[in-house]
């Protein structure tokens, strides 16, 4: 039982699944392995179990794989609560509250060896207080508290086993972000389940980016299968090159991005694979912003063939087809979404242009060049949000481009005021050099490239009048030379 092949991740979320189908909306977390009697604990606030019903929970499948389940039960064969545990651990304690009634069990396996018998053993009050976040559980109204200890798994992995800890609990933490992270983010009709590790609430990692600018949707398909619909929605990511740092990094499930598309498979809102087209299809560079949200009913398990650890399922010949064609269909816009971007049109120079002209099949457009040194100098030092903000404004520039007036008063042969602009060139370099000195590189090479960007580059022929601006500067670090 111990070598199903469990995770330390896989066996946290099989008892998240527990928590969640017995209606928590908070799940903590806590481990330390540095106490004398090291733990994890999971403590929920769900509806608990009577006394009769946790002793039920402490058999295998005590609720076995046949018996019906509400739709909201994570749960399928009646042993996860078991198996997960002790796959980590030698002693599995469980105590739970329900109407004022508090009940402690424990399955420790060197007891049941020393008995030769599976002795579950019945925890009184004083015992129960000295497990881990026990006074956290006696304060709620209705809970449960899974805790874990003697946890040799880890012992037998490696020598230094706090850091080995700490370092599967991060990813465990990425982990449960993603399987859960409708539940976390309350997406509709989940309710909202708060998740947190050592007291740090986990943000739902959502893969689809489902509310991010530029993420193109399908509407929801559904799939009829024994009268019971399945959902399938397809998401194109934004082009990656229109994806922040942050939401990069969201829809960074494990693994490469091309790895990661094809199918994410969801079990009554919890994910339990992804990043497969089940050899349906392959895996292509094309594809590789294509991610399809399939949301199966518990009701359909029979089909699905899933296995105890919730971590594959393979989908029957009944939806196959199905799928195939909705994926192929995708894959098709996703081409273009890759391929037909558009084309910077290359300059005739090696000039940092301020604008780029970017062609797009038979259309054009302008675009704001995010590496020019004026824009770097701007976005330096800026947070996420005024990154946001910043990014915002110069779309919205861009998709307000006057190109439409200035058509028009070209061909009325009207000319744009010819003002004097050198103060303002003179300024704006002045500026960047105060802000930028030290990340545009030293002087020599702050100056090699704005020589090579609009508007100084007018001034190629003529270099030292830029360097004479700086020395007469406030801020020189460089020498006037002679003109
Ligand atoms: N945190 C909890 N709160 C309330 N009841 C729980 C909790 N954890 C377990 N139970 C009860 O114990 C039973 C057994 O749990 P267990 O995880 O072993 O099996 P399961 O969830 O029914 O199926 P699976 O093996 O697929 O997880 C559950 O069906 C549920 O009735
Ligand atoms: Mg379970």
């Amino acid at each position: 039982m111990r070598a199903v092949g469990y995770s330390i991740e896989t066996a946290i979320a099989d008892i998240v699944d527990n928590s969640i189908s017995a209606g928590a909306t908070s799940v903590e977390i806590s481990f330390s392995m540095d106490l004398e009697t090291p733990y994890l604990s999971i403590l929920d606030n769900g509806s608990g179990m009577s006394a009769s019903t946790a002793r039920n929970a402490m058999r295998l499948a005590g609720v076995g794989a046949n018996s019906v389940r509400d739709d909201r039960d994570l749960g399928r064969f009646g042993l996860g609560l078991k198996t997960a545990s002790l796959s980590q651990c030698r002693r599995l304690t469980v105590i739970t509250k329900q109407s004022n009634q508090l009940t402690g069990l424990v399955w420790d396996l060197d007891h049941m060896i020393a008995r030769d018998d599976w002795s579950l053993i019945v925890l009184d009050q004083a015992e129960m207080e000295s497990i881990p976040n026990f006074t956290k559980l006696r304060s709620m109204a209705s809970g449960t508290l899974v805790a874990w200890t003697e946890l040799d798994r880890i012992h037998s992995q490696t020598k230094n086993v706090s850091a080995e800890f700490d370092q599967q609990m991060v990813h465990a933490r990425d982990h449960l972000a993603l399987i859960f992270h409708q539940f976390i983010n309350g997406d509709h009709p989940y309710e909202k389940v708060e998740i947190s590790i050592n007291s740090m609430p986990l943000d739902g990692l959502d893969p689809f980016l489902t509310n991010a600018k530029g993420t193109q949707k399908s509407p929801v398909e559904k799939i009829v299968v024994e009268g019971i619909p399945i959902d399938v929605q397809a998401f194109t990511l934004p082009y990656l090159n229109k994806m922040s740092e942050k939401q990069r990094s969201l829809a960074q499930v494990p693994g490469q991005l091309r790895d990661s598309q094809g199918f994410y498979i969801y079990r009554s809102g919890r994910l339990v694979i992804w990043g497969t087209w089940f050899k349906l299809l392959h895996k292509s560079e094309n594809g590789k912003l294509a991610r399809v949200k399939v949301d199966i009913p518990n009701s359909l398990d029979h089909l699905w063939s899933l296995d105890i650890k919730k971590s594959t399922a393979i989908p029957p010949v009944e939806v196959r087809d199905r799928l195939k064609r909705f994926a192929q269909d995708l894959i098709a816009p996703s081409e273009r979404t890759i391929i037909y971007r558009g084309r910077k049109e290359k300059a005739d120079d090696d000039v940092v242009r301020l604008w780029d002209v970017i062609v797009d099949r038979d259309t054009y457009r302008y675009e704001i060049n995010r590496d020019h040194p004026l824009l770097q100098v701007a976005q330096e030092g800026l947070g996420p949000r005024e990154l946001r903000n910043l990014e915002n404004a110069l779309e919205m520039i861009e998709l307000l481009f006057p190109a439409q007036d200035l058509v028009n008063r070209f061909s009325k042969d009207h000319v744009p005021a010819a003002e004097s602009t050198d103060d303002l060139i003179r300024n704006q370099l002045l500026a960047m050099w105060e802000s930028g000195q030290g990340n545009l590189g030293a002087p020599s090479e702050f100056i090699d490239l704005i020589l090579h960007s609009e508007p100084w580059n007018a001034y190629k022929t003529n270099p030292e009048v830029l360097l004479n601006w700086i020395a007469e500067s406030d801020n020189p670090g460089i020498e006037k030379t002679d003109v």
